[in-house]
């Protein structure tokens, strides 16, 4: 981080951030900005970040704990644009005092209203519907033509009933869902909002006519959508994933939507993003999106001001509410 002006702390921008929140930051910080928006690795985040006491990224750079140990002692504080840090190593950071921001609840809405267009363009059949269209081969309305499954009635288990959760769980009830879901720990009752729980898991898979996973990505959960859990399914079930590609074992997910045990699936994130497993863009049981839970103008920007809002706190000595533990 090459600097003239030492009058304002340096600070390193990793991808680019929406407009108001980057104009925001030059004002503040003496900022380097990655221009290209090419994804760093995290060498050459270490060495472009170098001496710089904001690191501002996303959770497409990964920040072990050897780039903690490069940018002591000037880094105090990194600002991840996503709710999920399960790309940065916290404990590293926390080891050598640096304060790890990230982005809740600013997001939960716009996240919920993409599982809700993964789930009806899966049950509904939306990529298959589109793409007759596009291609001119539809000969028009027929009575057995694209024939889906109706949301009315069935039920929408949830893997991780957090705040995103929440929220697509308060959309599904208008759908005439019902909601069940599985957490590390029951919520209390005004949360639960009539929603089952399942502490066990095979209870939770055994009622998921469509399994959202919507739970941050921890090394726990890593494969939890494996052939054994889609056994437990029951039958023609939806799977839709907005949360973290790992959580779903591809050769299982894949090998049951093509004998048709999975009836669809709507995926928004994908093991090794961008490099995604070619099979799934064969399938045309599968609804893909971009990684983009998150992807409004205007949730993109309330997350930059929480980074930013998230730093004025600390320089001010208090303790962010977005400040990981
Ligand atoms: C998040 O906020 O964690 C989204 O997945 C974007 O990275």
């Amino acid at each position: 981080c090459l600097s003239h002006d030492d009058r304002r702390a340096r600070a390193f921008l990793a991808r680019r951030f929406p407009e108001a929140i980057e104009a925001t930051m030059r004002d503040r910080f003496d900022l380097i900005v990655n221009e290209h928006d090419a994804i760093l690795s995290a060498a050459e985040l270490a060495a472009a970040a170098k001496g710089c006491r904001y690191l501002f990224v996303s959770a497409t750079e990964s920040l072990p704990s050897s780039l903690f140990d490069a940018l002591a002692p000037e880094l105090e504080v990194v600002g991840t644009l996503s709710v999920g840090y399960d790309h940065i190593a916290v404990d590293s950071a926390k080891a050598h005092g640096v304060s790890v921001l990230h982005t809740p609840d600013v997001l939960s809405e716009a996240c919920a209203e993409i599982a809700m267009m993964l789930l009806l363009n899966a049950a509904r059949r939306g990529y298959e519907s589109d793409a007759l269209v596009r291609s001119g081969a539809w000969r028009g309305w027929g009575p057995t033509q694209l024939l889906g499954l109706e949301l009315t009635g069935r039920r929408l288990a949830i893997l991780g009933m957090g705040r995103i959760g929440r929220e697509v769980a308060q959309r599904a009830r208008g759908f005439g869902l019902q909601i069940h879901y599985h957490n590390r720990t029951r919520l209390p009752s005004e949360l639960e909002a009539g929603a089952n729980y399942h502490g066990d898991r095979e209870s939770f898979l055994a009622h998921a006519d469509i399994l959202l996973i919507a739970a941050p990505g921890t090394p726990a959960l890593r494969g939890f959508l494996d052939r054994d859990a889609i056994a437990g399914l029951p039958a023609d079930p939806i799977v839709v994933n907005i949360s973290r590609g790992d959580i779903v074992d591809d050769d299982a997910l894949i090998a049951a939507l093509q004998d048709g045990r999975v009836f669809a699936a709507g995926l928004d994130v994908f093991r090794d993003e961008p490099n995604i497993d070619p099979r799934y863009r064969r399938l045309s049981n599968v609804f893909l999106s971009a990684h983009i839970g998150s992807a409004t103008t205007r949730t993109r920007t309330a997350m930059g001001q929480l980074l930013l809002d998230g730093v004025a706190a600390l320089q001010a000595g208090r303790r962010p509410a977005n400040e990981l533990t």
